[in-house]
């Protein structure tokens, strides 16, 4: 990962191969008045002849400077609303160019920032440096470019902007961790994977850690998580995370993540075109991990426990079949219509498991539905929740995480759609209202606690390049999870 830090250094004077200025729109020269003397004028010329403007995104790359940075990125936010919001995106952007030119290390200026603005700027370097070249062979000597491996914020070195640099590395780890997880294909990233994964990080942060498989959830009678994994030979996992950073009786935040390492459909099988996107079907679960991560790293003051469900959901000889009806841990019936709606099997367990915690609140995210997708894009997740002030809460911490969501019913009009013949409840509703009828699933199991769920089906991944994020993972919703647990320490 991008190693951050800060200095107290003027921009002018500061050696590096790339120094970055991110400026709102008509932008003046007041601000940066020392390095147009480094440039001989060229900034106030390129301004003033306006070959930059400012507009968001824009880029003007300065190079060849003889004196203090050999270049010169102006980065445009256009008009500066958030500046949090801002700075993230233009840091993010920065990195992702600093890292394609194989500089190797960057600084970045934009004037007087608070400790906030520079745990957003930090988030934002570390999400444009990341990258997943695990599986790549290496780029032979010659054409070889130096990876981005440093950056330093300037900024004046108080205790307030360490603070803001330690929090903005302890979520870019996190974002990090998820993206790099979700990035790994099924064969690699397996239940047995995540689990080892979560083992990893109770021990580096002495967390508490259980991993319950196959047998472990027989004795559970988890009668539903089960059906999904009866169709693959590699052991399920519903992996248990603790971190006690409250007192020891205050009720624990509780995080339920999907992760199915491989969703075929099963029986109700998917069609061939785009199924390779189906290895991020376990997106949910890593952003469980990514906050763990990042909880691990901040020590926040609450307690939180992270619930991941993990298998592959495949068609065999053994596996579920459409109007097979299977009895979830809290006794209730259910009828499997589609094979293919298998993550809300898996959370019904999951779910109904997280009673055990007593907890203050649920918050489960998954890659849940197709039509979530449909109804909201890719640009907010779905937020689900029958407590109205409890959708306000996770708006919130989405909105200062840079990852909004969106509210969409919960009616009792909708749970006539998974009404079934034979059993309590059916797994599918069919495709009217599909978002929505697989969060009134979902309610039948989360029982006994407030619960909000998210639908990040159109959010956690990207099947195309984006502005700021290349096509992948892109981490959500882990800086959602972390924003709000934030919000719950007292
Ligand atoms: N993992 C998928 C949902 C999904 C679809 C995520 C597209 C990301 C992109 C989920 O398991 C699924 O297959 N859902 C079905 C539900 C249907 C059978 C009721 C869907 O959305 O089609
Ligand atoms: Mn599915
Ligand atoms: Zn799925």
């Amino acid at each position: 990962m991008l190693a951050v830090s800060i200095n107290s250094a003027s921009p002018a004077e500061v050696g590096t191969a790339l120094l970055v200025v991110a400026l709102p729109e008509n932008p003046t020269i007041a601000g940066i008045a020392g390095l147009d003397s480094a440039t001989q004028g060229a900034l106030t010329r390129s301004i003033e002849m306006k070959d930059f403007r400012g507009s968001r995104d824009e880029m003007l790359h300065l190079t060849g400077i003889p004196k203090g940075p050999r270049r010169i990125l102006l980065i445009g936010m256009g008009a500066v609303t958030d500046r949090r919001a801002s700075f993230r995106r233009a840091a993010t952007l920065a990195a992702r160019n600093a890292h394609r030119l194989g500089v190797g290390e960057m600084v970045w200026y934009s004037g007087q920032i608070t400790p906030e603005e520079t745990e957003s700027i930090t988030i934002g370097l570390i999400a444009g440096a990341w990258e997943y070249a695990d599986l790549k062979s290496p780029v032979p000597e010659p054409e070889r470019k130096r990876p981005l491996e440093k950056a330093v914020i300037l900024t004046s070195n108080t205790d307030d902007s360490r603070g803001g640099l330690a929090n903005g590395q302890a979520i870019g780890s996190g974002q990090s961790l998820a993206r790099r997880l979700a990035m790994m294909p099924g064969n690699l990233c397996t239940p047995e994977y995540l689990a080892q994964t979560a083992a990893d990080i109770a021990k580096r942060y002495s967390m508490g850690i259980t991993v319950l498989g196959r047998k472990e959830m027989e004795v559970e009678m988890m009668g539903s998580f089960l059906a999904v994994a009866q169709g693959t030979p590699q052991d399920p996992k519903l992996i248990v995370l603790e971190y006690k950073g409250g007192k020891p009786n205050t009720k624990p935040v509780v995080l339920v993540g999907k992760g199915l390492c491989f969703d075929s459909g099963g029986i109700s099988i998917k069609p061939a075109q785009g199924m390779e996107f189906m290895k991020f079907d376990m997106c949910g679960g890593a952003a469980v991990l990514g906050a763990f991560e990042a909880l691990g790293q901040m020590n926040p003051l609450v307690n939180v426990v992270g619930i991941v469900g993990a298998t592959t959901n495949m068609p065999s000889g053994t596996a579920m079949n459409p109007g097979d009806v299977v009895r979830a841990q809290n006794g209730k019936s259910i009828e499997i219509i589609n094979t293919d709606a298998e993550g809300r099997l898996v959370l019904a367990d999951c779910l109904s498991y997280a009673k055990r915690f007593d907890p203050d609140v649920v918050i489960d995210a998954a890659t849940l539905t197709g039509a979530c997708v449909i109804a909201l894009g890719h640009t907010a997740s779905g937020v689900f929740s029958s407590d109205d002030a409890l959708i306000a809460e996770i708006l919130a911490a989405g909105k200062r995480a840079g990852e909004p969501g969106w509210p969409l019913p919960m009616w009792d009009e909708y749970k006539e759609l998974i009404k079934s013949d034979v059993a309590d409840v059916k797994n599918s509703g069919g495709r009217p209202a599909g978002a929505v009828t697989a969060a009134m699933f979902l309610k039948e199991f989360a029982e006994g606690y407030p619960w909000a769920h998210l639908d990040i089906a159109g959010t956690a991944y990207s099947e195309t390049d984006l502005v700021t994020i290349p096509k992948g993972p892109t981490g959500v919703p882990t800086g959602t999870f972390i924003e709000f647990i934030r919000g719950r320490v007292r």
